[in-house]
């Protein structure tokens, strides 16, 4: 048996359908039938009827009777004479009669007249047999049109009950893999709601768990940020002591550790927190000043490695959200960009407006993401195959959740109609009003233009 619920119903309605449809049938055939063999015996007597008051004589063609009817008469005088079949229907009484003629069964109506003579109607059964079934087989009509139309409206029914299903399974898959709000209950059948009940009170098992999972990982990554922080200036006390050239690189190496393992700290705090939803209110963000504040920070780095970092196009425009989910989603960009761009690359920065969009572009001249890569970047701690040393492989999926969260969307591509190539990560996000350009942030363009 087929497992498909629709095709189940469907095979049991079409059943259902047909054994109505031949039941039905049957008894209507039979019951036609009948009736049509009843109406030629009252026709046999009508035509008894008129012969026998003499309105019709006997010669004459019987009109009104259809010729394909073959009703015969037959004189059989005042008394039994002629051939022996007018002997055999002579000793049968007035009436009808079935009578077996040559082989052939036929439908006989006897009478007599006034005068003492009788007379004999007769019809072949086979004949009225035939008249009666193709009779029969016309009142069938209907019922033979009936049944596709009704197997149509079953199909119909069957497959707007199972409807809310499909609509239902339908919502599920389409569902983020983090979203787990309940299922609405109104406006489904009552017969799902057992169901949907059983989906939501998973859906909320899942939620409590990943909360915890989340809750975990935030106050592991905040409980050893201080130990890690005192550890940091414990190394850096160790920088003015005088050391000897070994102690001093084991030195370095340790202070390179620590940065690392605070930068993952950041990292894993970052993602629960912006996993867990919102955290602090959404204000307008101006965002052309939020970008400029971060390249500023990064303009050390750069100029360390040679990098020529700057703003291409930078117009005053704000977007809804809470300011530091904003800022940690730039600067992981600008950070990759700075970080995989090589000595003396160029990274270019544009905050724009395009219709109802704010804009985030940046532009750098590393060696771009190979393309077996891109579908799994945004996965949490993916490096890639072309990984830098230390990183954690959490940036690109702490940005992909804070742009989902912000509604918009991230591209990523690389550059392959310039030399030399690199990569361009494009955020989109819903723009509000443009912010007053009066309120210049503390540095200014010209500034930061170009930090070589
Ligand atoms: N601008 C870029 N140019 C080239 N490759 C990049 C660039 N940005 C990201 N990638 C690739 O994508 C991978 C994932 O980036 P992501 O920012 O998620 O992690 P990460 O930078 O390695 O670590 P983290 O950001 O957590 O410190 C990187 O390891 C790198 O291979
Ligand atoms: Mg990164």
């Amino acid at each position: 048996m087929t497992k498909s619920l629709r095709a189940r119903l469907f095979v049991g309605l079409t059943a259902v359908i047909l054994l109505a449809g031949c039941i039905g049938g049957a008894f209507t055939y039979l019951w036609a039938f009948d009736e049509a063999i009843e109406m030629q015996d009252s026709t046999l007597i009508q035509i008894g009827s008129l012969l026998q008051n003499g309105s019709v004589k006997s010669d004459q063609s019987l009109g009104g009777v259809d010729a394909d009817a073959e009703v015969d008469v037959t004189e059989l005088g005042m008394a039994p004479h002629g051939s022996a079949e007018e002997r055999l229907l002579w000793s049968h009484q007035d009436g009808l009669h079935v009578v077996s003629r040559i082989g052939q069964s036929v439908r006989v109506l006897l009478r007599t007249r006034p005068d003492g003579s009788r007379f004999a109607v007769t019809q072949l059964t086979d004949v009225r047999d035939d008249i009666a079934s193709s009779m029969a087989i016309r009142t069938l009509l209907p019922i033979a049109a009936l049944i596709p139309c009704l197997l149509l409206v079953a199909a119909l029914v069957v497959a707007g009950s199972l409807r809310p299903m499909v609509r239902l399974a339908g919502d599920l898959d389409l569902r983020h893999a983090v979203d787990m709000t309940p299922l609405p209950l109104a406006d489904t059948p009552s017969e799902l709601h057992p169901f949907i009940a059983s989906i939501n009170g998973l859906l909320e098992r899942m939620k409590l768990m990943m909360d915890q999972q989340r809750r975990f990982v935030a106050d592991a990554a905040h409980e050893l940020r201080t130990p890690i922080t005192a550890l940091s200036l414990q190394a850096e006390n160790l920088d003015p002591a005088d050391l000897p050239e070994q102690a001093r690189e084991r030195l370095g190496a340790l202070k390179q550790g620590i940065r690392r393992t605070k930068h993952l700290l950041e990292q894993l705090l970052a993602l629960a927190r912006h996993e867990a939803g919102p955290n602090g209110e959404a204000t307008v963000v101006p965002l052309d000043r939020t970008v400029k504040d971060l390249v500023a920070d990064l303009v050390p780095e750069a100029a360390r490695k040679g990098i020529d970092l700057g703003f291409q196009l930078i117009e005053p425009i704000a977007i809804k959200g809470e300011p530091m989910m904003v800022a940690t989603m730039v600067r992981n960009l600008l950070d990759n960009a700075v970080r995989f761009t090589p000595q003396g690359g160029r990274v270019d920065i544009g905050v724009y407006r395009e219709g109802k969009e704010a804009v985030v572009q940046i532009e750098d001249t590393g060696p771009g993401i190979p393309s077996g890569d891109i579908d799994r970047i945004f996965e949490p701690f993916f490096r890639g195959s072309r990984p830098a040393e230390d990183g954690i492989g959490l940036g690109l999926s702490i940005v992909n959740r804070i742009v989902d969260r912000l509604e918009g969307i991230i591209v990523l591509e690389n550059i392959s109609d310039r030399r030399p190539k690199g990569l361009r990560a494009t955020v989109r996000l819903p723009a509000m009003y443009r912010s007053d350009p009066r309120e210049e942030s503390p540095l200014s363009i010209s500034q930061l233009s170009r930090s070589t």
